[in-house]
């Protein structure tokens, strides 16, 4: 299969570029990003060129999707708006790239006849005190952001009943890994340690997440790409449940750093408290978690000490504007 990565040039995507071309030497890769401030041609550098096209454009204009699915056989559909917190500020545009630009993918799948995998998240069931969620449990979202999510998760069963259309969806725990923007808690707080910033917690910072580490997300993709049934949700748990606090206080151990940098600040709105995937009906397809949140925080703290070319451009831009809009203080 050629496959279209729409949002390839963001955190997951890429990953998931850089495992597809590997994995899959005989295929291409086209890349549809309308390169936000959390895309970046950087993150597809170093691969193989003759196999891997870039466009930039936007998944909700009609055209442009149309011709860059030309010669694809699947989408795997990644573009969105990602950040909870931005979400509750300015929900807007995750209304028009999350929802509606799904819609313009799905229609574009049915009409060509191809595969549509939908990136999701276990954001869309809500917070769960005790077990976990299976594919079957309740959408009850709490945010935006995640009620953008479902919408487009509700719009991918409809086209399925409706139409027919050869679509599923991927649903992932809390990502974490190399080139993710750091506005999320893990990027943020590792390069605030490494410059001696205050780490921002959220309230009580007992707040529970499944940790993913990202490649394993990206085997996962190909696994439901391959073998998923159309019509059907895929959950991709990570191995690890951690309260904030705790992978917060990894960190600055990893660093050299110690706990006086924690600064506990106001709770976000509507804050869910805990999320817990089970994965067991994608691990029947053959997919397994290879890193636990042992090695891949380490190997996390290592790659952003070791690739400030990277994260250097992005703290002193529009990231900063967020940060200090958002918490209030200046970065060091
Ligand atoms: P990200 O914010 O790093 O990347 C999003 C990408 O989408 C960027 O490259 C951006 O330029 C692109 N994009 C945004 N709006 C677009 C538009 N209108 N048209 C074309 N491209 C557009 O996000 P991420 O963390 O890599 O998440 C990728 C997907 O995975 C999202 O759908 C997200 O909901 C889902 N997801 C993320 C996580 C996580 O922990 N990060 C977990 C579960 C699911
Ligand atoms: O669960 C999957 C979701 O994970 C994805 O669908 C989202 O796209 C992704 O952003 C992520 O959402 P979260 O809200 O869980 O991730 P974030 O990194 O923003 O926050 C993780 C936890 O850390 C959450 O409980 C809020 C808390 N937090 C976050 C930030 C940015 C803090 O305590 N301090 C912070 O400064």
């Amino acid at each position: 299969m050629n496959v279209l990565v729409t949002g390839g040039a963001g955190f997951i995507g890429s990953a998931y570029v850089r495992h597809r071309l590997r994995t899959h030497p005989e295929f291409k890769v086209r890349v549809l990003d309308k390169l936000t401030y959390a895309g970046r041609r950087e993150n597809l550098r170093s691969l193989p060129e003759e196999r891997l096209e870039l466009v930039v454009a936007d998944v909700a204009d009609r055209d442009a999707v149309r011709a860059a699915l030309e010669g694809c056989d699947a989408i795997v559909n990644f573009a969105a708006e990602t950040h909870v917190d931005r979400s509750i500020e300015a929900p807007g545009e995750f209304i028009e790239t999350d929802v509606f630009g799904t819609f313009i993918l799905l229609e574009a799948a049915r009409d060509a006849g191809v595969r549509h995998l939908q990136i999701s998240t276990d954001e869309v069931y809500g917070s769960i005190e005790d077990g976990s969620f299976d594919e079957s449990s309740r959408l009850d979202p709490s945010s935006p952001y995640s009620a953008s999510k479902a919408g487009a998760d509700l719009l991918v069963g409809a086209f399925r009943r409706t139409y027919d259309t050869d679509a599923l969806i991927a649903r992932a725990s809390n990502n974490y890994g190399p080139r993710q923007y750091p506005e999320k808690l893990i990027p943020l707080c590792v390069l605030n340690a490494l410059a001696g910033d205050p780490l921002p917690v959220y309230g009580d910072g007992m707040q529970v997440r499944n940790w993913l580490w990202v490649d394993d997300f990206a085997a996962a993709i190909d696994t439901v790409l391959e073998y998923g049934d159309a019509g059907e949700v895929y959950n991709v748990g990570g191995p690890d449940e951690l309260p904030n606090i705790e992978v917060v206080k990894r960190i600055l151990e990893l660093t050299g750093r110690d706990e006086s940098l924690i600064e506990h600040v106001t709770d976000r709105l509507g804050h869910d408290r805990r999320y817990s995937l089970s994965a067991a009906k994608t691990e029947a397809l053959g997919w397994r978690a290879a890193v636990g949140f042992d090695g891949g925080i380490e190997r996390t703290v290592e790659w952003y000490r070791e690739n400030e070319w990277w994260w250097k451009p992005i703290r002193s831009g529009e990231y900063r504007e967020h940060y200090e809009q958002r918490y209030g203080s200046a970065l060091g």
